[in-house]
């Protein structure tokens, strides 16, 4: 993975072979920054993004940013230095961007948002922005949880995971899923706390979770993985994940996808990583001057442990 990661930050830090900037191939040159490599719904991204850019016939220059926002905005200045044709990027946090944004812009290079939005009042400053509804995905969690437990009397006490702190999942998911569950005083979040988007700190956290609290109902974790890592934690502690505590997870990646036909997870809002063609796509029509969405939603449906069960068979990812 190291090596990988040298391969993809040399290729950001300056390769000399671009044909960006005019030095004529007639390939378009795009600059990707990708968050890092946190997840199972990352690793399916980078690679629907990685083949769907050799599809296209474009010239990748693919960055890993290991989950830190100075080494995307290092890697969008290396892109503006190369004179690269499109910079497409998914922000770690949503806040701190209009200063790198604005030179790129100064620079008249376009900007595509990918995955993750960020919070500039400034939309000019990029051309679009394709990926999930993030908010949705929360109350699409909270909505069955509602329903799932109409005829509890309650209290039902909820565990939460949250993403990587100040990101757009982590931020729009929170409040999908706390406005939903608001409306009835019997849902208590009693613990939240960020499990990075990975299994290990979803892993890590949940111990916690158990230690401080005997009375958990629920667990609602942004992700997959934090859910899995999680599911440790409750079988370690001698529970019945599934049963004894109720799991909501997003994302719908196969290893998460298992454990719900397997019954350890309860109900998967779905967050689909294959953004890939659709954005070649928005690349292609951004470098000709045609005029694009400034918003696009990815299609998303979501799974219950019978429709994991049918769906796994033919799964993508
Ligand atoms: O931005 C998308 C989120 O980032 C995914 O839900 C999570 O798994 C990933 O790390």
């Amino acid at each position: 993975m190291f090596a990988a990661m040298m391969v993809a930050t040399t290729a950001a830090c300056g390769d000399s072979g671009s044909d960006g900037g005019g030095s004529g191939s007639g390939k378009i040159v795009l600059g990707f920054s990708q968050v890092g490599a946190e997840s199972g719904w990352r690793t399916a991204n980078t690679k629907s993004v990685q083949e769907s850019a050799a599809e296209a016939g474009f010239d990748l220059k693919f960055a890993d940013a290991q989950q830190k926002q100075e080494n995307q905005i290092k890697a969008i200045r290396n892109f503006i230095a190369q004179r690269v044709d499109v910079i497409a990027f998914s922000p770690v946090v949503e806040s701190g961007w209009d200063t790198v944004l604005k030179e790129a812009k100064d620079a008249e290079i376009p900007v595509i948002l990918t995955d993750r939005a960020v919070d500039s009042a400034d939309d000019t400053l990029y051309e679009t922005f394709i990926g999930s509804d993030f908010v949705l995905e929360g109350k699409l969690s909270g909505e069955w949880l509602v329903e799932e437990f109409a005829d509890e009397p309650g209290p039902v006490r909820i565990v939460e995971l949250q993403g990587t702190t100040g990101s757009a999942p982590a931020n729009d998911r929170k409040q999908g899923f706390g406005e939903v569950i608001a409306a009835d005083p019997k849902f208590e979040i009693i613990a939240s706390q960020t499990g990075e988007f990975t299994r290990a700190k979803g892993k890590e956290v949940m111990e916690a979770f158990l230690q401080a609290h005997q009375d958990i109902d629920v667990l609602f974790a942004h992700n997959d993985d934090m859910g899995l890592g999680a599911i440790e934690a409750i079988e370690a502690a001698g529970l019945v994940p599934g049963e004894d505590i109720t799991i909501i997870t997003i994302d719908a990646v196969r290893d998460g996808m298992q454990a719900l036909a397997d019954g350890k997870i309860n109900f998967i809002a779905e967050c689909s990583p294959l953004l890939g063609p659709q954005l070649m796509d928005l690349v292609e029509k951004v470098h000709a001057g045609e005029t694009v969405p400034k918003r696009v939603v990815t299609d998303e449906t979501t799974f219950t442990q019978e429709q994991a069960q049918e769906a796994l068979p033919t799964r993508e990812y």
